[in-house]
């Protein structure tokens, strides 16, 4: 099995010992010291390099090293026969549990206010709502396996959880909501809203007035599933009028975001650049050596997005 690494962040030694004590009979190569006309059978990327002017025809599968393959889904260089799979890494989703806790913790403790109240060095205790982690409602958009960890572990932590799925789910703890009427019911009155849903053109937007307008005045919106899925002109309205509390943001429609952009000078949002879930080495590693044996022993292949 040769294997293709064209991911930075998989470019270091504690990624390809992982990689090799995972798949120990596997040749692993970094794409930037790939031969020119090398052939492979499983290429791992985010993003394909831009030099990749094409795809050898020996490839067999296309290992999307993050859980949201739209970028690749979309890329003209992709075969459209190409299975393409994605990366299904617990550690990942543990780091995105960390930051949604961190938003609802934040929500709890009212952080926007007081560090307004800080820089205003106003003293203003009686302002505080009382709040315990029971009355926080939390509300989860997507249950894939990353929406699915983040909404158990909210709900684990004391949050009552809600959470929407295109589909009809049960989960112990948190109240499954489905389909277009169930989106509203999910987010009525929530304080912390989650996204982790993928890219599609049904999502596109869906951070949008109508569901601000449903959550809980002060509410605290988090964005961890793609750019496009916020009306950045509804979040910047519904800021300035004080109805959302805050805006947590990790993922933009243009990645880097430019440095003219209002997101880096707005108060009340809070940005991380796409940093929130990053692949961890040894859930990577398992993810990839899944595939890679699911290929070689002409199995179907665990995560597929596109058979
Ligand atoms: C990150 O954006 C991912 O798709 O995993």
């Amino acid at each position: 099995m040769r294997i293709v690494i064209a991911d930075p962040l998989a470019y270091s030694d504690i990624f390809e010992r992982a990689l090799r004590t995972a798949l120990p009979s596997a040749d692993f190569v970094r794409w930037p010291d790939l031969a020119d006309g090398a052939e492979y059978d499983l290429l791992v990327a985010w993003h394909l390099p831009e030099e990749m002017v094409e795809l050898p025809r020996s490839l067999r599968a296309l290992f999307c090293f993050g859980a949201g393959t739209d970028q690749l889904l979309h890329d003209p260089r992709v075969p459209a026969d190409l299975p393409i799979v994605r990366l299904q890494d617990q550690g990942q989703a543990e780091q995105l549990l960390d930051y949604a806790m961190h938003a609802a913790f934040a929500r709890l403790h009212d952080d926007t206010a007081v560090r307004a109240d800080q820089h205003a060095r106003l003293w203003r205790p009686a302002d505080r709502q009382n709040r315990t982690r029971g009355s926080l409602r939390a509300a989860v958009l997507g249950l894939g396996l990353l929406g699915l960890q983040v909404a158990q572990g909210l709900s684990a932590a004391g949050f009552p959880v809600s959470a929407w799925s295109r589909t009809p789910r049960r989960i112990d703890g948190v109240a499954c909501l489905f389909g277009d009427d169930g989106l509203g019911a999910c987010v009525d009155d929530a304080d912390v809203v989650v996204n982790l849903l993928p890219s599609s053109p049904e999502t596109k937007g869906i951070l949008s007035d109508r569901l601000f307008s449903r959550l809980a005045a002060g509410a605290y919106v988090v964005n961890l599933g793609r750019g496009d899925h916020l009306d950045e002109g509804a979040l910047h309205a519904a800021l300035d009028r004080g109805w959302l509390g805050a805006a947590w943001l990790d993922v933009f429609a243009v990645e880097p975001l430019p440095p003219e952009h209002w997101f880096w000078r707005h108060e009340r949002i809070r940005l991380t650049p796409h940093r929130a879930g990053l692949p961890t080495p040894q859930g990577a590693a398992a993810s990839i050596a899944a595939v890679a044996t699911a290929l070689e022993q002409g199995r179907s292949l665990p995560g597929t997005v596109r058979a």
